[in-house]
């Protein structure tokens, strides 16, 4: 646990300033005095790409290296061509930065909606979280188009799994499975039909677990998953998969456990050769940009896991126990803004 956080900060677009300005009140309100933080703010996004044409210059990524965490709020414009900021910006922050481990929590809070019709006993235990992986399968770019644009037109979008990829990733989720309570970890992967992938997944994921006896394993087929998503959400406590998979259950997750608004993410360099990046999962949302009805809580939330990634774990807990205790007050009849919700969550944090 460092007594000083160097804190970059990338705002973004549309609700990303409104709600990381929330992120780092409440930040300030939970640290004890004598932990410094030293921010510095980036101006990436859509904003910037239409005044300079950049997305990501070399030397803002040689200066975000330099420091202990990087805080996001939403990048994103639909005035920007897709996969610009997504490839030129997002992604190339993970793939430069080696962020092998994708964390996403997802815990159903007291009074939250849920579309789910779960009995009481169900709701209470629905807390777990995806390790997804971040750095292969389909998403590396590994792939090509032939006859372009014709009735012939070939393409390919290939998955790459490496024995070293998997190994690190799910020797991440077995140490967090283990200092969990429940000390249960998934493997969600489709083995029966990508075979290739699948085995080497399963063997790794068999392997590790032989140095876990006290973590009970279960495997799933993505399909199947999906299925005990929406029905028996209370089943999961971690769950590991490849970065597809992984992509779309935590949207489902996020679906299921109180909307866009509360999920946090986590993108995660695991040894700290690179800072590790934390952001609310949903975008800038530029149809409420600028109106007070952005939630934060997703971007706080996300300050607890950049919280507790750094060691700050007393600190990440406050953050937690105080979005629970906001949740639980909440009614849905009296709608806040922005600043009234961040403010709340700072003065529990800090009283
Ligand atoms: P979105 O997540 O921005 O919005 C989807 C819906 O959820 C909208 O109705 C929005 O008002 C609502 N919403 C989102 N966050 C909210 C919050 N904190 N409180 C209350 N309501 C909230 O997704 P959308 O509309 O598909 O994308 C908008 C832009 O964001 C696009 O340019 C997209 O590329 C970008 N994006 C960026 C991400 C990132 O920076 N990691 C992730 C997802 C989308
Ligand atoms: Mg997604």
């Amino acid at each position: 646990m460092s007594r000083s956080i160097r804190l970059a900060v990338i705002p973004g677009d549309g609700i990303g300033p409104e709600v990381v300005a929330e992120g780092l009140k409440v930040l300030s309100a939970v640290l004890p005095q004598d932990v410094k933080v030293e921010t510095r703010e980036y101006d990436l996004g859509a904003r910037r790409w239409h005044a300079t044409g950049e997305t990501l210059p070399d030397a803002e990524l040689e200066s975000l290296k330099g420091h202990d965490a990087i805080l996001l709020g939403a990048i994103g414009d639909p005035s920007v061509p897709s996969g610009v900021l997504e490839r030129g910006l997002l992604l190339k922050l993970r793939f430069a930065f080696d962020h092998y481990v994708n964390l996403r929590p997802s815990r159903l809070y007291p009074n939250t909606a849920t579309p789910l019709a779960l009995r009481e006993e169900q709701r209470a235990a629905v807390d777990f979280v995806v390790v997804r992986e971040g750095t292969e399968g389909p998403y590396v770019g590994n792939g090509g188009s032939l006859r372009t644009g014709t009735p012939a037109e070939v393409a390919t979008e290939v998955s790459l799994n490496t024995a070293y990829g998997v190994e690190r990733v799910v020797r991440d989720a077995y140490a967090r499975a283990a200092a969990r309570p429940r000390k249960k970890l998934t493997l969600v992967h489709k083995n029966n039909v990508l075979v290739h992938a699948g085995h080497l997944w399963k063997n790794i994921f068999d392997a590790v677990g032989a140095e876990y006896p006290e973590v009970t394993t279960d495997y799933l087929h993505v399909d199947a998953a999906t299925i005990f998503f929406v029905t028996q959400p209370e089943r999961f406590d971690v769950i590991v998969t490849d970065n597809l998979f992984g992509d779309i259950l935590t949207d489902l997750a996020a679906a299921i456990t109180g909307g866009i608004g509360l999920a946090a993410s986590g993108n995660i360099n695991p040894g700290g050769a690179f800072p590790s990046m934390f952001e609310p999962v949903h975008g800038s949302a530029p149809d409420i940009a600028g109106t007070g009805k952005a939630d934060p809580t997703a971007t706080v939330l996300s300050v607890a896991l950049l919280l507790r990634h750094l060691g700050h774990d007393a600190e990440a807990d406050r953050i937690e126990e105080a979005v629970a205790a906001d949740l639980a007050e909440r009614d849905p009849a009296t709608a806040r803004t922005t600043r009234q919700i961040g403010d709340a969550l700072a003065a529990r944090v800090s009283g």
